[in-house]
């Protein structure tokens, strides 16, 4: 196998390069080796380097910033991702992208399928959703996966950012009418090198849904935080006292986001037998792991 990735600076990104070391050659580019506003770099590195896998974990994740600049974020999440679709299917190699959550309006009750009609609130959701459209339209040999709320130890992500205000602030306002499953990047793509490591998955293309078990609140992913962290780190102190609990509306940000972002995972498990564990289970994982 020759593994080609993008976005080796990203949370996922930097994972997949460990996740996909065992696999066979890996070679993994950043924003400052390919700029995924100059489509050609992006057809170059991959005529270069004649893959027989792409995974993609590139892309403009500020949801706030891409408010005012959507047609930046959807040359990165979608003409782009085009052009690599494009390009994939040139040399046949197969392509692993991430989508998101986002995709939906968070106005279902119960959890996301993958067959539910996107309809996204936010530019960013919007950027992604063109992404998806562009290597479904391409039709190569594709795995779309949408994951949610990620986290881990490198980036920017709310876990770290509570970290950091809990030693700092004895009280926090944290958003509860929002619902999801905080799911760490190494499981992304841990789960990932299980999909490239399927040779076959010629007639497993198309989007799926990867989430762990359970669901919370971001206040819910606070306390939880908090409450491990005293546990598993009691050298860390932390200040917070007080979780106060607010609605959205009291937390004004550019963009809208789904009040609702659980997804069904069952057919990721049905086709490549994969099964994320329980949230919390996770976080512990993460925390013992912290310096
Ligand atoms: N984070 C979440 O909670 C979340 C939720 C749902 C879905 N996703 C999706 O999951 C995937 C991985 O997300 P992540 O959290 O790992 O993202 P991330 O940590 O923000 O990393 C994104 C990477 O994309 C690179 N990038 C940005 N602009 C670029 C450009 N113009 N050219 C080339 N590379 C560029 C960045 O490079 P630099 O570091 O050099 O800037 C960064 O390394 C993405 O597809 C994202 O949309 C994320």
């Amino acid at each position: 196998m020759r593994i080609l990735i993008f976005g080796k600076q990203g949370q996922v990104g930097w994972e997949l390069q460990r996740s996909c070391s065992v696999l066979g050659m890996v070679k993994s580019l950043g924003s400052q080796d390919v700029n995924f506003l100059d489509g050609k770099a992006i057809s170059q590195a991959i005529r270069d380097y004649q893959p027989t896998h792409i995974v993609n974990a590139a892309a403009y994740t500020d949801v706030d910033k891409a408010e005012t600049e959507e047609n930046i974020a959807s040359q990165i999440n979608g003409v782009s991702v085009g052009v690599l679709a494009e390009e994939a299917k040139v040399c046949r190699a197969k392509l692993v992208h991430y989508s998101t959550d986002y995709v939906f309006d968070g106005s279902k009750d119960g959890a996301y399928t993958e067959v539910d009609a996107p309809a996204p609130l936010n530019a960013y959701g919007r950027s992604k959703l063109l992404g998806e459209k562009y290597i479904q339209d391409v039709g190569g040999e594709s795995i779309i996966i949408r994951v949610t709320w990620l986290y881990g130890k490198r980036g920017k992500n709310f876990f770290k950012t509570m970290l950091r205000l809990g030693q700092e602030k004895e009280e926090l306002r944290i958003v509860s009418d929002q619902v999801g499953a905080p799911t760490w990047c190494r499981h992304v793509s841990d789960a990932t090198a299980r999909v490239i490591s399927d040779l076959d998955f010629g007639d497993k293309t198309g989007v799926y849904h990867m989430t762990p078990q359970g669901s919370t609140s971001w206040s819910g992913f606070a306390e939880e935080i908090f409450g491990e962290v005293r546990k598993i780190k009691p050298s860390t102190v932390l200040k917070v006292k007080d979780l106060v609990k607010i609605r959205s509306d009291e937390y004004p940000s550019p963009a809208r986001r789904p009040r609702n972002s659980l997804m069904e995972s069952r057919k990721i498990e049905a086709q490549f037998g994969i099964k994320l564990p329980h949230w919390q289970e996770s976080l512990r994982m993460v925390i013992d792991d912290i310096d």
